[in-house]
């Protein structure tokens, strides 16, 4: 197996959260975590150190890699900004819910009304703390899920979340992206943009990893 770079220590976000709103209810979203868990365990065949921090999901937790079980986008936030210090590259691949109950009811919401309206606040944007809040200097990607002006956005995303790469995908269409086996990406970068075509979620991983290294040892060497 070929290496490009030195063993590095890789942070893998991925999943949905789960933002509860009574002890049995909460809030989630389709993403299965396939693209998260293919990163992780496509970073660990290529011989590196990887922390998979997982929302709930029915995978496996791939073979050789550190794993934290992580509920909602407040406990996703606490674990990241627990190890991210000590990462040399950070995938933020996580589709964390935006929202989330402003209060938990300590005990089962009854049926009484004909509605029932919840409040809603924003969740921590976690990539967009990596840099600002908890000072990672290392390799930062994102992911960029967007339905129209796939780059455009994605490029606003990589600014704003000070970000060296977006893996950005159009999830208006059918069977790629989310809750799919299936994905087909364009990698946005500060300077470039490259698309990378249809691919089980398996063998764009591994062509992620290898994308993703190579502008780890750029950036360590200067040129990012
Ligand atoms: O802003 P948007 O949610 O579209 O950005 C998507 C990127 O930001 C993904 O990499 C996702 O994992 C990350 N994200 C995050 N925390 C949030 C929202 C998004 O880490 N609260």
């Amino acid at each position: 197996m070929s290496r490009h770079t030195a063993d590095v220590n890789v942070l893998v976000t991925a999943g949905p959260t789960r933002e509860p709103i009574d002890p049995v209810r909460f809030l989630t979203n389709r993403s299965s975590g396939k693209m998260g868990y293919e990163l992780a365990a496509a970073f660990a065949r290529a011989g590196h150190r990887v922390l998979l921090v997982s929302g709930p999901t029915s995978l496996d937790i791939p073979d050789h890699v550190d794993f934290i079980p992580v509920e909602s986008a407040a406990d996703m936030q606490q674990a990241v900004g627990q190890h991210l210090q000590r990462m040399d590259v950070a995938v933020f691949a996580a589709a964390v819910a935006d929202y989330t109950p402003a209060n938990v009811a300590d005990q089962k919401i009854k049926k009484t009304g004909d509605t029932l309206t919840l409040e809603l606040v924003k969740t921590p944007d976690i990539l967009g703390s990596a840099r600002s809040q908890f000072g990672f200097a290392g390799t930062l990607v994102g992911f960029a899920a967007e339905t129209e002006h796939l780059e455009q956005h994605a490029r606003t995303k990589l600014e704003r979340k000070g970000c060296d790469l977006i893996i950005a995908n159009d999830v208006s269409k059918p069977g790629i992206g989310f809750d799919s086996d299936r994905n087909e990406v364009l990698l946005v970068y500060p300077d470039a943009s490259e698309p990378m075509p249809e691919a089980s979620k398996h063998d764009l991983a591994h062509q992620l990893v290898q994308a993703i290294l190579e502008l780890h040892l750029s950036k360590a060497a200067g040129g990012g």
